[in-house]
Formats: C-alpha cells, sequence, structure tokens
C-alpha cells in the first residue's frame, strides 16, 4: 500500500513538473519519440512476421506526432474544433476505404493515398506563403516552400491520373504518345521555374498560383502517357515524390518527423522504383519516355496470346493432376494474378496442408512483379496463414527446379513465359523469369489460353512436360482435393501422424 502511494505521488509530481515544462521543450520532445518509433515501424516493414506490428507502430508515431505539434501550437477553441473534425471526418474515410477495398484494387487505393500525401504537403507550402510569407526564413524557407508547391502539385495530379487509369476510366490519348508531349512538358517546366522565381517577390500573390496550376498540368502532363505495366512503376515513383514534398513540407513547419518520415518515403521509393523496373527488365528512362507498355500494346515480336497462337496443347482434368500430386515428394505452387482474382488461397493452403501429411514436400515460389503490386502473392499467401518460410523468392528456388516432381502454376502467365530467356524478340525478353521449365512435370491452372498482362503466348504451355487444367483457380483447387481425398491421401498419413 506504501508503495501504491509513493508511485502515485512520483507520478503526480512528474506530471506537475511536465507541465511547468515549456509546451515547445515537451512537443519537442514528443517528435523525437516519435521519429525513434517510426523509424522501428519501418524497420519492422522489412519482415513479414512483424509488417503488422510494426505499421500499428508507425501509425503510434504519427499520431504522437500530431499531438507534439498541437503542444507547441496551443491551437484557441475554434481551431481545435477545426482539427477535431478534419481528422475524425479523415479517419473515418480511411477507415471505411482500407476495410472495403479488395486486394486486387490496391495499386489504385495506394495511388489515391500517394496523391492526398502530396495535397497535404502542398497545402501546407501554399498557406505559409500565402498568408505568412518568406520573410523570416532565410533561403532555406524559401526553397522548401517551392519544393513542397511543385513537387506536391505534380503527385497528386499525378496520382489522380494513375488511379483513374489503373480503374480503367482513362485511357493514353494518341497524341501523348507523339513527340509532342515532350515540348508541352519543357514548357510547363518552364512555367515552374518562372513561378518559383517570382515567389520571393510576390508570396501570396500570382507567382503563387501560377506555380501551383503550371505543376498540377506537369503531374498530368508527364502521367497521362504512361501506362498497361509501368503503371506501378510510376505510382512507385509518385510514392517517392510524396515524401519529398512530405520532407520539404515538415522544414516549411519546423517538424522533425516530417522531414525524417518524407525522407525515408522518399528514399525507400526510389529503391522500390529501381527494384521495379530491374524485376520487369525496363529502365526508369523508357518507363517515363518511353511511353505505353501494357497488354494491349506488346513492345515487340511474340504477340498473340489466345488459342490460334499454339498449335500443341495437352490439357487434363484435376483427377489426372491430382495422381501426379499423390505420387510427387517436392511439389512448388507457383502463385499469379489469376489466383488473386478468384481468392483461391485458402483452398491452396488446405491442398498442401493435405499434402504435407502425405509426407511431400511443398513451396511456394514468388516472383517479385506477380500480381499487381509488389508483395502481392506474399501478401495473399499470408492471408491464407502459409507459413513464411514456404514462401521462397525466385532466385532461391530457380535452381531448385529441376529436382522438383510437380510445378502447379497457379493463375500466373508472364512470370513464367520461358521465352523471356530465349527470345529476344519478346517484349519480355531479359525479364528474369521462373524457371520452371526446368521442373519434371508442370500443369497450368488458368481459364482459357488467353494471355497474361503483358499480351503474348506462353512458349511454356507447349512443353512436353505441361499440361494444362483449365478452369477457375479456386474450382480445380477444390476438385484437386476432392480427388486427393478420394484417393485416400490425407486420410493415411493422418492416422498414422496419430
Ligand atoms: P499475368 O501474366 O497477368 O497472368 C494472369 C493469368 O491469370 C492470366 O493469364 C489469366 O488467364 C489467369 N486468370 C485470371 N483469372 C483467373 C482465375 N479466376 N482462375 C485462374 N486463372 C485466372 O499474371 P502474373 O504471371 O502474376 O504476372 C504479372 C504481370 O503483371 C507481369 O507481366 C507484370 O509485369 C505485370 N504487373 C506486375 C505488377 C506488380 S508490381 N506485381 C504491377 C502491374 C503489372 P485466363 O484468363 O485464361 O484465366
Amino acid at each position: 500500500m506504501a508503495t501504491l502511494h509513493s508511485l502515485a505521488s512520483l507520478l503526480s509530481s512528474s506530471l506537475e513538473s511536465l507541465r511547468q515544462l515549456p509546451p515547445q521543450v515537451v512537443g519537442d520532445a514528443i517528435d523525437l519519440v516519435s521519429v525513434l518509433l517510426l523509424a522501428l515501424g519501418i524497420k519492422g516493414l522489412a519482415k513479414v512476421r512483424s509488417a503488422r506490428f510494426a505499421n500499428g507502430l508507425a501509425a503510434l508515431a504519427l499520431g504522437l506526432a500530431v499531438l507534439g505539434l498541437l503542444i507547441q501550437l496551443q491551437p484557441d477553441a475554434t481551431a481545435w474544433l477545426w482539427i477535431a473534425a478534419g481528422s475524425a471526418a479523415g479517419g473515418l474515410l480511411g477507415l471505411v476505404m482500407a476495410q472495403r477495398v479488395p486486394m486486387t484494387a490496391m495499386p489504385e487505393t495506394v495511388a489515391l493515398f500517394n496523391g492526398c500525401g502530396g495535397m497535404a504537403s502542398l497545402l501546407v507550402a501554399f498557406g505559409v506563403s500565402r498568408y505568412e510569407g518568406l520573410d523570416d526564413g532565410g533561403w532555406v524557407a524559401a526553397a522548401s516552400i517551392v519544393v513542397s508547391l511543385l513537387v506536391g502539385a505534380i503527385t497528386f495530379s499525378g496520382s489522380l491520373v494513375a488511379m483513374a487509369k489503373l480503374r480503367g476510366w482513362l485511357d493514353t490519348p494518341a497524341w501523348t504518345q507523339s513527340n509532342l508531349r515532350h515540348g508541352v512538358n519543357i514548357g510547363l517546366a518552364l512555367v515552374c521555374l518562372v513561378g518559383a522565381l517570382a515567389l520571393s517577390s510576390d508570396p501570396g500573390g500570382w507567382p503563387l498560383l501560377l506555380l501551383v496550376l503550371a505543376s498540377s498540368l506537369l503531374g498530368i502532363g508527364v502521367t497521362l502517357p504512361i501506362g498497361g505495366a509501368d503503371m506501378p512503376v510510376v505510382i512507385s515513383l509518385l510514392n517517392s515524390y510524396s515524401g519529398v514534398a512530405a520532407a520539404a513540407a515538415g522544414f516549411v513547419v519546423g517538424s522533425q518527423l516530417l522531414i525524417v518520415a518524407g525522407a525515408m518515403v522518399g528514399a525507400a521509393g526510389l529503391i522500390l522504383t529501381q527494384v521495379m523496373c530491374t524485376a520487369m527488365n525496363r529502365s526508369l528512362v523508357s518507363v517515363l519516355f518511353g511511353g505505353a507498355l501494357g497488354a494491349a500494346a506488346p513492345a515487340g515480336g511474340g504477340g498473340g496470346g489466345d488459342a490460334t497462337s499454339y498449335s500443341r496443347i495437352v490439357s487434363c482434368s484435376p483427377e489426372e493432376c491430382a495422381m501426379a500430386l499423390e505420387n510427387a515428394e517436392r511439389v512448388v505452387f507457383v502463385p499469379g494474378y489469376g489466383l488473386a482474382v478468384a481468392q483461391a488461397q485458402h483452398a491452396l493452403r488446405e491442398l498442401s496442408k493435405l499434402l504435407e501429411a502425405h509426407g511431400v514436400s511443398v513451396s511456394y515460389a514468388i516472383h517479385p512483379v506477380a500480381g499487381r503490386m509488389p508483395g502481392h502473392m506474399n501478401v495473399l499467401l499470408a492471408e491464407a496463414d502459409v507459413p513464411y518460410e514456404q514462401m521462397v523468392e525466385m532466385d532461391l528456388i530457380n535452381p531448385e527446379f529441376p529436382a522438383t516432381d510437380v510445378v502447379i502454376v497457379l493463375g500466373a502467365n508472364d512470370v513464367v513465359n520461358p521465352q523471356a530467356k530465349t527470345d529476344p524478340s519478346s517484349p519480355l525478353y531479359g525479364m528474369p523469369v521462373l524457371e520452371v521449365d526446368q521442373a519434371r512435370q508442370v500443369f497450368v491452372v488458368k481459364r482459357s489460353l488467353g494471355a497474361g498482362y503483358a499480351g503474348i503466348a506462353n512458349a511454356l504451355f507447349e512443353l512436353p512436360q505441361t499440361a494444362m487444367v483449365f478452369g477457375d483457380a479456386k474450382a480445380v483447387l477444390n476438385g484437386l482435393l476432392t480427388e486427393l481425398r478420394a484417393l485416400g491421401v490425407g486420410k493415411v498419413k493422418e492416422t498414422v501422424s496419430l
């Protein structure tokens, strides 16, 4: 009891001394703690196992940072009302969106979030420039405001275009493919420069509006011609821009957390962009200035990708596939975009468990750009509680294929196309792929002979060791489960293990 009493008095005296500290010091201390928590959170995101907790930690860091800023600013009652109403509205919108968005629509959701980040930085810089001016901050403050306005506006408008294109609301107009667009974009960049230079003489007037307008149009101008498979690369780049804009906004309002978080997002987005370019065998320059590459526009030979493109196709039933699985010692599943569309991850996990109970070694081959966003397959499989150690990255699983008895390709296409290694005229040529053609037997589960994202035929389908199992991935997996159970596969071993 005495201990409790002394603890309570220690707490109250600590709170009292905290209250006597100047708000600036308390705010700075909270800002510092939030920076540390954010850094830990971002570090934790690097591992799937700790990602969920790390995400929570980063969210807590950002919440704390807002609190620290409010303690420093000490807003009046009306300002509190605005802040509370804005936070509640934004928080609710984010919550509803996050719960409703399907995994397959994640790229456009990320695009929208990037756009919101860009818009927030733009508004901060706009408010400071319009109402406080550039007088007392020196050149760092002036440069921060210009960068925040310029990059924030480009990120905002560019992200909205990217989202609309991914949703299928917007096409790439023909004129954007012509070289004329480079001239238009250079012209807009020059107008931005004029606005930025004139801002110092009139921070709240026409240069401000000119800079915001020209950079918004520039964001549209550079994003509009890009399309197809290049879109996620652009989204990753825009994510990096949103970080740069946030870091600049951090300098504008003097927030350490914004500076650190913005710099981290900027650098991480740039690294991810580079990783995606490498995985898709594209250079960043060709993504930004080379026009659209996508399903409708194969960039080289090897086009086609329907039934007429093939002369030798062997198909089989789930029953035949189940018999091969029953006799296999080592099985590798290759998930792709179609698995996500079919939402067949739980059926796949059930099938794996059955095979493992039968003594089969099971793993999942993960290609870095399988699906439609980075990490799509990892997230999809983690949803079905697939153990992380069974998800094997491309570089590690490729040497294992020659010793693999059965590979089941589930709704993947481009990422297993051997033409990427052998046919220089193929638009996929040079893209690293999963070398499933090295395995002893390959079953490809998909609904038809239709093409994947790149819009080209797949040489894998005609190889002698390949058989197609036509159907929706979930229906085929359920069919396999039924067949294997009918063969007594799980039952025998389950009884033995009892
Ligand atoms: P894709 O090559 O796009 O092939 C997916 C296949 O899934 C299609 O051929 C389709 O064939 C099949 N499919 C669709 N719905 C299905 C269902 N319900 N059941 C069974 N199969 C179904 O996929 P991938 O191999 O994962 O390759 C990804 C491609 O997207 C790459 O070209 C990559 O560059 C590009 N890309 C990747 C990203 C990132 S960051 N991951 C972003 C954008 C683009 P059917 O219609 O015949 O069923």
